[in-house]
């Protein structure tokens, strides 16, 4: 059996994902291999490049104790499956681990199919978001794993994270999609994003799911810190909206410049950038044939993507918005 999910690029629409906003990712060409047999009554899988052998019993039930770190996340997936049998196998990948690319929902969905037999994207995409909680203690949102499971070949996902609605957004051949890594790995990311997490609860504690909450009600909120946080989600849920429709006129220097804006509201008040992207971001926005730049993912370091006429010179990777993981060459949607 082989089994490929490939990694994501948020295009724009970052920290939404956990208040029922909107996000634009899109699947890409690089990802999760895994290649072996089912069998046997623990799911054993090399990695050259995360170094070690992960063995989990599929009777599992402390998927966050499981060692090397890395395993964490397939313990998690097979604590969630509970798969009757177990799985022996090889894990490669063309993915950069931990730039913000989504190695780890890559490789959960890569072994959600390797090991169980559900293949509806939606509840793949959801057993694999509390696989990550589960194992890696990470509150995510469901982007990450929903456009693994989900994604459409030549597009981009617009997601209502809410009502959980998907509408594949083409990307048009005369742009070029890249991710820049600025050289520093993600650092704090997992307390650092519960306490954004938990900022945009006490938002929501005052003014209501921010989803429908407006500018002008969030800034009435007293404190600061949680004012600025609720103003970076509601802002950013509006920038998705505008970017797919620019994306889809073709109007790339509109797109840019939400993408501009979407860094500035991460930056200043969401609080999740670093020098090195901030940087990196205004020498990309400098460089000849360059529309758009923004930090991707997370923050705390890792991947810049960037927008660009196929003309620029552009060092990083170059990516292609893919289709969705897929079994034994069978796409799962
Ligand atoms: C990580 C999480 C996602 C999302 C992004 C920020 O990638 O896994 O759910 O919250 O951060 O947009």
């Amino acid at each position: 059996m082989r089994v490929f999910a490939p990694g994501r690029v948020n295009l724009i629409g970052d920290h939404t994902d956990y208040t029922g906003g909107l996000v634009l990712p899109m699947a890409i060409d690089l990802g999760t291999t895994i290649v072996g047999e089912r069998g046997g009554d623990a799911v054993v899988l090399r990695s050259d490049a995360c170094g070690g052998i992960a063995e989990i019993p599929v009777a599992v039930s402390d998927p966050a104790s499981a060692r090397p770190e890395w395993a964490r996340y397939v313990a998690g997936v097979v604590a969630e499956l509970r798969p009757r049998q177990g799985f022996v196998g090889n894990i490669t990948t063309t993915l950069p681990l931990g730039a913000g690319l989504s190695s780890s929902a890559s490789l959960e969905v890569a072994v959600a199919l390797a090991v169980g037999d559900e293949r509806d994207p939606l509840r793949v995409a959801r057993l694999c978001q509390r696989a990550e909680h589960r194992g890696a203690g990470v509150p995510c949102g469901i982007m990450d794993q929903l456009v693994v499971a989900a994604g459409v070949e030549g597009h981009a996902l617009l997601i209502d994270c809410h009502s959980l609605e998907q509408r594949a957004v083409r990307i048009p051949d005369d742009v070029s999609i890249y991710a820049v890594h600025c050289g520093e790995p993600r650092r704090l990311m997992g307390s650092a994003y519960a306490e954004r997490r938990a900022d945009c609860a006490a938002a929501e504690a005052i003014v209501g799911p921010l989803r429908d909450a407006s500018i002008d009600l969030v800034e009435q909120i007293p404190d600061e810190r949680v004012r600025r946080r609720a103003r970076h989600v509601v802002s950013e849920n509006g920038r998705v909206r505008s970017f797919a429709a620019a994306i889809e006129r073709g109007d790339y220097g509109r797109a840019g410049a939400l993408m501009g804006e979407s860094h500035r509201s991460l930056r200043d008040d969401f609080a999740v950038s670093t020098t090195a992207l901030d940087q990196l971001v205004d020498r990309l926005c400098a460089t000849p044939g360059v529309v758009g730049a923004r930090l991707t993912g997370a923050g705390f370091g890792g991947c810049v993507v960037v927008l660009a006429t196929p003309a620029a010179e552009v060092t990083g990777w170059h990516l292609r918005p893919s289709a969705a993981a897929r079994v034994s060459g069978e796409v799962l949607r």
